[in-house]
This record gives structure tokens, C-alpha cells and sequence, in this order.
């Protein structure tokens, strides 16, 4: 066993000698490395190349990060890429200073540095983490995990599956990135959508199943735009989370639904296809379902038709409180091709809407292209938030804040579930409510990164 003693005196032989290289001075901290680097995956089908990406440890997804709830979360973040960089972990509840977000909350990484993240995970639930410094290169590159946070109690079904969700944009001849991550075109319309569609980084992810057996899927939408329209055939299915946080109440899966970027969903879904036959969880792409991924049934005599599912445990101090006099703010969503936008300040000074476009900037928020110095709102701690968004552009946008999960405010008056991601489209006015309970300076962007890289960009600070 380690003596206090002896690990100083290590100590202090470390300090004494320069070069130890970065991974075994982590290693000796008893850290665990999370490194961003270039590696290889073969995303294509078989007979294609392996395809170029960054990956976190080399791979796609990176590795799954899986905690108890109220853990600390150790990772010394190891940057081996060409660019600085940053991990933002999406959908947490964390100290400011970890969220990654260059320019707000640190310093960019640059390559061959290293930054140590380090907090606890107060809520359990489905999230990911995710490269925050160009990002619409970086995630589109392959820099995204899953980061699971398991209830203190496992809720009870058979098997468990993390699917990310994820469409890259391959030359079809090489099954090389199209490294055209700024193209115009898609920052001023929809995004950036790939045409091999995957999950896991396998465009024909297949899983063993058996008849009445309960899955939960974990859903992770990580692509940087396509928005997927998802469907369940050979099972019966309830959502039970979305953007990490427990429904009040099951809901059950009658119809297609909607999957934004950066979004994520908890299903318990029970096999109900026939032995031989195949479950799906299909994506619908123009009224025609796809395999996104396949459970072929085996047979098994073993199990019986389960009962529906109870809601998983509610999160900690959720609650939202003093709507009446809650501090109010208002964006306007502009911009984007085919849109209205006129003129807008970038950079301090007032553009027309073609002299944005020569800058490939194209949207606005209250008539601001990208980051102020001032944000968006400004409150006190513990103080409830109401913030009115309009879409006024025709293009749909997924809308992340920060730090904090909030609440739709429906317009009977009605709270919609919490999340951290709205999925807004062209023309809507939308209203959310969030208690700004946890100090500091949060991004609140859209997540289709293109857009967010081209002006969609705002924050909200909260004052100690
Ligand atoms: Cu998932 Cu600001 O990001
Ligand atoms: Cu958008």
C-alpha cells in the first residue's frame, strides 16, 4: 500500500525531472486520460475504405463514460489534434469553469495540452460530451461520446443499448469527410446533412433480440444537423426521458417522433416481433421507413409479456418556481436563406444581408450576428427565468442552453417536460422557463452547428 509519505516523496522525484511525457504524468496523478486524436473507422460498408476521423481515444463514438449518480466525473483531456480544442459535456448540470466552451468558461486547448475536468453528476440520465471548439468541423470529424448516468436503483429491464445517432458527409468514391465543414450552402440552410446514416458508427447496426425481451435505448442525436424522424416497428415502446430527465409519466409510443441534434431520449421498448422475424427502430426519411437499426428475434420460450413501465425517478431540485415574477427576455430568430433578415450588426457594425453572406455569416438573434458582450440575460441566482423565442426564419433550429434544463410554457399555460434542447421550427414562437439556479456565464445556441457557427449564438449569465 501507497504511504502518504511515499506518494510525496514520487512527488516530489516528478517535479524534480522536466520531461515526463503528458500521459504518464496523468497516469501518476491516477487520472484517467480522454484524448482527442485522429484515428481511422470503418463507417462505409464493407469493401469501402476506412474513413479519416477524430475521435476521442481514436475512435467513434469515443469510449462510453458511465457514473453513478452524484459521482465525480475525472478526465484529463489530452488534445493530439492539429487544432485547439475543447470537450463540452452536453446536458449536465455541472460548475461553470468545466463546460468546456471556449472564450466563456476556458481557455481553447491547444494541440498537445492538457485540461483536467473534474466535477459530479448531480441527475442521472442519457447525455453525451461533445468537441465545443469548431465544432461544426470537430463533431462533424467524429469528437462525441456517450456519457451515461445511471440511477442509484437499475430500473428493471432485460439489456440496455446507448444508440448515437449520426449522418456523416462522405465522398462516395473514397468514403473520405467532405472537408468543405464551412460550406455556405448548408450554413445558410439547413446544415450540414451526410448521406451515410449511422448509428454507433455503423451504418447497419444489428442487435440480437428476443421476443418480450425489455430494452431501454438510449438515444444521442450527434449529428451537426439532420434532425431524425424515428419510429418503432416489432416493438412496443414509451418514452421514458428526454434530454436525461424522467417523464412524470411513461409515454407511450403510438406514432413517429422527433429526434433534433443534440437531443437525446430514453425508450423501454419491449420486443413484440415474432421469433425469425425482426424488430426495427426505423428512421423515416420522406414517408419511407429505414432500418436505422435492426434486432433480428430469436426464438426463446422463456419470457412472458411484461407489464407497462413505471416513471424512473425524478431528478433533484427541479422545480420551477415564481413564474409571476419571473425576469423575462425575448429572441428574435433571423435570417438564413430565403428569409427576411435586412441588415444586422456583426462584428459592432451594421451589414446588409449579402455583406453577411460574403462574411458566410447568416443569422442573427435580436439582430446580432454571433457572441455579444453582452448577454442575452442577465439574473440572480435562484431567480426563475422566462425567455419568448421566435423563429422567424423557415428553417427549423435546435435550441441548447447551457447549464441549466428548462421547461416549455405551453399556451394553456402548461409546463412540457424539462430538456436542454428545443426543437423549434420556421415561423413558431415558442416560451421556455428555467430557474437560474446555477451561477455563471451559459451558452445558449443553436445546435445545428453550422448555424451556430454562422451567428446563432448567444448567452445567459447568472450572477453568484
Ligand atoms: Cu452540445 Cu453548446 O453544445
Ligand atoms: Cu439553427
Amino acid at each position: 500500500m501507497t504511504t502518504r509519505r511515499a506518494f510525496l516523496a514520487g512527488g516530489v522525484a516528478l517535479a524534480s525531472s522536466t520531461a515526463v511525457p503528458v500521459a504518464a504524468w496523468a497516469g501518476a496523478q491516477g487520472k484517467t486520460l480522454l484524448e482527442a486524436k485522429e484515428g481511422t473507422a470503418q463507417i462505409a460498408p464493407a469493401g469501402y475504405a476506412r474513413t479519416a476521423i477524430w475521435g476521442y481515444d481514436g475512435g467513434v463514438p469515443g469510449p462510453e463514460i458511465r457514473l453513478r449518480q452524484g459521482d465525480r466525473l475525472q478526465r484529463t483531456f489530452l488534445n493530439g489534434l492539429p487544432q485547439p480544442s475543447t470537450v463540452h459535456w452536453h446536458g449536465l448540470r455541472i460548475d461553470n469553469a468545466m463546460d468546456g466552451v471556449p472564450g466563456l468558461t476556458q481557455q481553447a486547448v491547444q494541440p498537445g495540452q492538457t485540461f483536467d475536468y473534474s466535477f459530479t453528476a448531480p441527475d442521472a440520465g442519457t447525455y453525451w460530451y461533445h468537441a465545443h471548439e469548431r465544432s461544426t468541423e470537430q463533431v462533424a470529424r467524429g469528437l462525441y461520446g456517450p456519457l451515461i448516468v445511471e440511477e442509484p436503483e437499475q430500473p428493471d429491464v432485460d439489456r440496455e443499448e446507448v444508440l448515437v445517432l449520426d449522418d456523416w458527409l462522405l465522398n462516395p468514391e473514397t468514403a473520405q469527410l467532405d472537408p468543405d465543414f464551412m460550406a455556405r450552402h448548408d450554413r445558410s440552410h439547413a446544415g450540414r446533412r451526410g448521406n451515410l446514416i449511422v448509428t454507433n458508427g455503423q451504418y447497419d447496426l444489428s442487435i440480437p433480440a428476443r421476443r418480450h425481451e425489455r430494452f431501454r435505448l438510449r438515444l444521442i442525436n450527434a449529428a451537426n444537423a439532420r434532425i431524425f424522424e424515428l419510429g418503432l416497428a416489432g416493438f412496443e415502446g414509451w418514452v421514458l426521458a428526454e434530454d436525461g430527465m424522467p417523464l412524470a409519466a411513461p409515454r407511450k409510443i403510438a406514432d413517429t417522433f422527433l429526434l433534433g441534434p443534440g437531443q437525446r431520449m430514453d425508450l423501454f421498448v419491449d420486443v413484440v416481433a415474432e421469433a425469425g422475424d425482426m424488430a426495427h427502430l426505423v428512421h423515416v426519411v420522406d414517408g419511407e421507413g429505414l432500418a436505422q437499426v435492426s434486432f433480428p428475434v430469436q426464438r426463446d420460450n422463456s419470457r412472458t409479456r411484461r407489464a407497462p413501465p413505471t416513471a424512473l425517478p425524478a431528478n433533484p431540485a427541479m422545480e420551477i418556481s415564481g413564474l409571476e415574477t419571473a425576469q423575462t427576455a425575448r429572441l428574435h430568430m433571423e435570417g438564413g436563406a430565403m428569409g427576411r433578415l435586412q441588415t444586422a450588426v456583426l462584428d459592432g457594425k451594421e451589414r446588409t444581408f449579402r455583406q453577411l453572406a460574403q462574411a458566410n455569416q447568416f443569422w442573427s438573434f435580436n439582430g446580432t450576428v454571433g457572441m455579444t458582450d453582452t448577454p442575452l440575460v442577465a439574473v440572480d441566482k435562484g431567480r426563475a427565468v422566462r425567455l419568448e423565442i421566435f423563429n422567424d426564419t423557415v428553417f427549423p433550429h435546435a435550441m441548447h442552453l447551457h447549464g441549466m434544463h428548462f421547461r416549455e410554457v405551453m399556451t394553456d399555460g402548461q409546463f412540457g417536460p424539462l430538456r436542454d434542447t428545443l426543437l423549434m421550427f420556421g415561423g413558431q414562437t415558442r416560451e421556455i422557463a428555467f430557474m437560474a439556479d446555477n451561477p455563471g456565464d451559459w451558452l445558449f445556441h443553436c445546435h445545428m452547428l453550422g448555424h451556430a457557427a454562422s451567428g446563432m449564438m448567444t448567452w445567459v449569465r447568472v450572477a453568484a
